[in-house]
């Protein structure tokens, strides 16, 4: 019996020690550290709303314990007779407190998402970002494409375009803004800003098919000058190749076939733009870093890197896939 007790006190420990584990507020998606001017807004709608539940269910487990404890002073006997301000009571606790509580919620919640929703006006870029089973494109003005990072200028107000090529995704940066929907066939837009430099961390939040926990990607934001150098630098053609010999190895494999390499003959759009890969944090939307090694285990076998992309295996020897690799790693 004690050995018993023992056990479930133990469990009861370590359950209260995960709970509160799991409550962090810190972490690079948790929506309790905001890092914008959006995502403040969100917290400070969060926390009201967890303390009026906290306070609701008080009340309600306290009249639970109240109602026990009687129903046991009774011996087990209940008293069952009308109580005279019983109805009264139901409409009130039951009715018309709720309703206040929910129309205010509901009320306060509009007036934020509305802000939410038009903060972006005037923004200092848009930015065209289109979903992808399972990755992430983005496109500047100045020409610019890129995939899976999407570079922000700190402390400003940037605009997103956002639309799928294929199913429903959904855009989330938690520490930023509020998720939204991306729909083939239409466009929805959401501005971001970030207070300071930083990685943010960008997640799908729409089921889309197996790699959708893999649907990873990252905000960067960048002082405005170092923001100006990256988007003049992705806007220009590859630089000559690192490895020519790896450059035909790629120019006449089926990598040409999905990826565009803008300044050579690769143009295709099925795949993420490899012209500045090398300047990437991650390969295969936030799956692995960018090492030499995880870019020949994707391009070597890419079903066990991501399983389910669309990606081919290759069947290169070892001299080609090293050249190809030399190459893929001078594209900055
Ligand atoms: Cu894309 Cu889930």
């Amino acid at each position: 019996m004690r050995r018993g007790r023992g056990r479930d006190t133990f469990l009861l420990g370590v359950l209260a020690y995960l709970s509160l584990v799991s409550c962090s507020t810190r972490g690079p998606s948790s929506i309790l550290d905001p890092a914008g001017p959006a995502a403040r807004r969100i917290e400070s709608l969060w926390w009201p709303m967890l303390w009026i539940s906290v306070a609701v269910f008080a009340v309600v487990a306290a009249m639970l314990l109240v109602a026990i404890m009687r129903g046991r002073d009774g011996g087990g006997e209940l008293d069952r007779s009308p109580v005279r301000w019983g109805e009264p009571f139901v409409a009130i606790a039951g009715v018309f407190v709720p309703a206040l509580i929910l129309t205010g919620v509901f009320l306060f919640s509009l007036r934020e998402m509305n802000v939410l929703a038009s903060g972006g006006d005037d923004p200092v870029l848009t930015i065209e970002v289109e979903a992808h089973n399972w990755w992430w494109e983005a496109r500047y003005p100045n020409g610019a494409v890129t995939a899976n990072e999407i570079h922000i200028p700190a402390g400003e107000r940037v605009r997103v375009r956002l639309t799928s090529a294929d199913v429903i995704h959904s855009f989330w940066v938690p520490r930023l803004q509020a998720k939204i929907d991306m729909n083939p066939g239409t466009t929805n837009e959401l501005w971001l800003e970030a207070d300071a430099p930083g990685r943010y961390r960008g997640q799908c939040a729409e089921f889309c098919g197996l790699q959708h926990s893999h649907m990873v990607f990252y905000v960067v934001a960048d002082e405005p000058d170092e923001f100006d150098a990256w988007a003049a630098n992705e806007a220009r053609p590859a630089r000559p190749p690192a490895s020519p010999a790896g450059e035909e190895v790629f120019m006449s494999s089926s990598c040409v076939g999905c990826h565009a390499i803008r300044g050579t003959e690769a143009t295709a759009e099925l795949g993420p733009d490899l012209t500045h890969l090398a300047g990437r944090d991650t390969v295969g939307a936030g799956v692995a870093a960018n090492t030499r090694h995880n870019l020949e285990r994707l391009v070597a076998d890419p079903q066990a890197l991501k399983p389910g992309i669309s990606m081919p295996p290759t069947t290169l020897g070892d001299d080609d896939l090293d050249a190809l690799l030399d190459y893929l790693e001078g594209l900055e």
